[in-house]
């Protein structure tokens, strides 16, 4: 039983295979949060004491002063002035919440939530519903904890249930709320923009509060809702690291308040920016899912949680056995493609080994720049002559699998739906409509919208199997408004917008039930676990540098796995100096591969690399795409990025290393702790032999002033 509640200290306590998390009800009325650790770590008492200033019940007076205790789930102005959870308000015009404990429920597996993301239960999953209530405004919280044991992780969730006589508005609701006992974490977390997506800081907190978040109705570029608190000393491999994470793609706000008394408040949420929620009478609401996983062993096991976590329980179901290695076109050829340009590209993508083709931009509508077309989901008729099947039966006939790229949730102002269709945007009315990339957001909050995207691509995709989705997204919301909603929801726009995309993510998947997707938004602006439930991998970011791409993919694989990356080799002039492809090849393969080089263009001497890469790629990819990742040098911190992926029974290793920019010659030693000390391994890349004890002691390697030096190992135990 990974939940337990001990009725003598009132005590509930969750377990997971290494950690723990105990709360208590005090004065029978109120969650005293005691402890989030270690599994045999000593769990604190509740001790009474006095604070001056902090509000109190005459009734329990010391024993709970809301400002200064530990709690689990807080209203706002509740006598707890940290940060709150949850602000409603209420029918009177006021806005306080004071929630009292009333009972609790422990649950098989766990509950679904309608509309929404979530990570999947299996035969071992259980979840804790905690009840609590606001007598005076008769309004109900349940709080959830589901539990996955294996993976060291709980997720929160919240459903708010309006018992009073009269409607309220929600204006706060998180999903997440823990306290830790001290003020001297350090915080990482992931800040960004286009092509600069998930840039890795980590930085001191101090009293006071540090955010990360939101408001552009998209996880967005700029901030990622992955964050992470440790101790100062915390390493990969040693000391305590907390990570935290949303399964949800919209706005979000990660909150974190270091109080002066000592203590760290930290809150996952949908926050109160662009988002208030109308609740009737008798009417739910619930929050997306947060999740959380505590180490020990530093980062990298925090890290591993959360891979194994997200494989197991968020991604969905891959479609084919092997990942299909791809060949994109948008950066070969950006809207230049017709029936012509594709077939050269399926001969040269077949003759290379590539066992996918992706269509990019370009073949619908007027789409012959990014300035019309959006919105018009048939194929252009210049373009594509004979129509959609006749040229995917072609492509097929080269042995290919083929894919197409598709922005669902956008509208040109030049396109036929927004001519028959313009009240279908997001915005407010009487106001001009800001656009970017000249395009405007439809609503998606709107059935209407929906039903007219599924119907449109039902009949374009007809008796055509499509084998993949790009899904893309590349704007923002601002002047968020719905013509749809009426006036005392219009709070919920952005909110209900998300969840229309979810249904039509949905929709997708019974609709195309063998097609794979990956999910765009302008690169990585969407690379959240909510996308992530749809998406079998993510376009990890538009910058296929490599060099920038080091950076982007380490800070990726914090808190998501390799899986998930889509990697590109990209620029096919660049890519005839062997080095060099040899360089983005063993870049692209800390992820899923992929390429984006003008094959037709390519040398046949070219085609032959990219040709063997592939074949070298099938050798190890099931340690790329399932093994245990193992990151040795940071490439925020070094000049280099250096990790390696290995199977559950370590006889398999793939160690790579990459410098980041030219230095003088030095030697750069990779210790690979992971190896079997007694073992004897062999490099089936250089033939060259290792035994275990000298793999964990560390590989030595050169760096050197040239700007593509890199190399890889693929050890394999041996019993010569
Ligand atoms: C942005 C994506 O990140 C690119 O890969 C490409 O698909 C373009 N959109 C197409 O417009």
């Amino acid at each position: 039983m990974a939940i337990v509640y001990d009725k003598e200290k009132s005590f509930f306590s969750i377990e997971t295979q290494n950690t723990k998390y105990v709360f208590q009800v005090v004065e029978e009325e109120f969650l005293v949060h005691l402890y989030y650790g270690d599994k045999r770590g000593e769990v604190p008492e509740h001790k009474s004491k006095i604070v001056d200033f902090a509000p109190y019940y005459e009734k329990s007076r010391f024993n709970f002063l809301p400002d200064a205790y530990m709690q689990e789930y807080v209203g706002f102005d509740s006598g707890d002035l940290r940060t709150c959870s949850l602000r409603v308000k209420n029918a009177d015009g006021n806005a306080v919440t004071v929630l009292k404990y009333r009972g609790y429920q422990v649950l098989e597996g766990r509950i679904n939530l309608q509309g929404l993301p979530y990570a999947e239960g299996n035969e071992t999953t259980e979840t804790l519903e905690i009840t609590l209530v606001d007598e005076h405004t008769k309004l109900e919280v349940k709080i959830y904890y589901t539990v996955f044991a294996k993976e060291d992780v709980i997720s929160r969730y919240v459903r708010v249930t309006n018992y009073g006589e009269e409607a309220v508005t929600i204006e706060k609701c998180m999903s997440l709320l823990l306290d830790l006992p001290k003020d001297n974490y350090d915080m990482i977390s992931f800040y960004g923009r286009n092509n600069r997506e998930r840039q890795y800081q980590r930085n001191p907190l101090f009293v006071g509060q540090h955010n990360v978040y939101s408001r552009r109705g998209a996880s967005s570029h700029e901030f990622n809702p992955f964050v992470i608190l440790c101790d100062r000393e915390t390493t990969q491999t040693e000391g305590d690291a907390y990570g935290f994470n949303f399964v949800f793609s919209g706005n979000f706000l990660d909150e974190v308040e270091v109080d002066a008394l000592g203590k760290t408040r930290v809150q996952i949420g949908l926050g109160s920016e662009n988002f208030n929620w109308l609740l009737e009478a008798g009417e739910s609401f619930v929050s997306p899912e947060a999740v959380m996983s505590y180490s020990s062993e530093g980062l990298g096991k925090m890290t591993r949680n959360f891979h194994t976590f997200i494989r197991e329980h968020i991604l969905p179901e891959e479609p084919f056995t092997n990942r299909p290695v791809v060949l994109n076109t948008w950066e070969a050829c950006f809207f230049d493609i017709d029936e012509d340009v594709m077939e050269k590209f399926a001969k040269a993508a077949a003759e290379s080994g590539i066992d996918m083709l992706v269509m990019d931009d370009g073949w619908f509508g007027a789409r012959n720049n990014d300035k019309a077309g959006l919105g018009d989901w048939y194929p252009n008729p210049n373009k594509f002559k004979n129509g959609l099947k006749s040229f995917v039966d072609k492509m097929k006939s080269y042995g290919l699998k083929f894919g197409i790229w598709v922005e669902p949730e956008m509208v040109n102002p030049d396109s036929d739906l927004y001519r028959t269709h313009p009240e279908w945007c997001i915005e407010c009315p009487g106001r001009e409509k800001m656009l970017s990339r000249d395009q405007w957001v439809l609503d998606m909050s709107n059935p209407e919208v929906i039903a007219y995207l599924k119907d449109m691509f039902t009949k374009t995709f007809a008796g055509i199997e499509i084998d993949y989705f790009k899904w893309d997204m590349n704007r923002h919301l601002c002047q968020v408004g719905s013509n749809y909603l009426p006036k005392e929801r219009q709070g919920e726009t952005a909110y209900r917008h998300i969840l229309g995309v979810y249904e039509l993510l949905e929709w997708f998947h019974k609709q195309f039930p063998n097609a794979m997707i990956e999910t765009c938004s302008g690169g990585g602006g969407r690379y959240d676990l909510g996308m992530m439930k749809y998406g079998t991998m993510i376009w990890t970011s538009d910058m296929t540098d490599p060099h920038r791409r080091i950076r982007i993919q380490y800070s990726s694989m914090m808190g998501y796995p390799a899986s998930t990356m889509s990697c590109h080799v990209s620029d096919h002039k660049a890519c005839e100096d062997a080095r060099e492809l040899k360089y983005r090849c063993e870049v692209a393969l800390g992820g899923a591969l992929g390429y984006e080089l003008h094959l037709p263009k390519s040398s046949e001497a070219m085609k032959e690399r990219v040709k063997a890469q592939i074949a070298s790629y099938r050798k190890y990819e099931d340690l790329i795409l399932r093994g245990e990742y193992y990151s040795i040098l940071n490439p925020y911190e070094t000049n280099y990025s250096a990790y390696y992926y290995t199977n559950e029974d370590k006889d398999r290793i793939l160690l790579s290393f990459l410098q980041d920019a030219p230095e003088e010659r030095k030697e750069v030693v990779l210790s690979v702790i992971e190896a079997i000390e007694s073992a004897l391994y062999v490099d089936e890349i250089s033939g060259k032999k290792f035994t275990g004890k000298e793999l964990r002691e560390g590989i030595t390697v050169q760096s050197d002033d040239s700007s593509n030096n890199s190399r890889m190992w693929y050890l394999v135990k041996t019993h010569e």
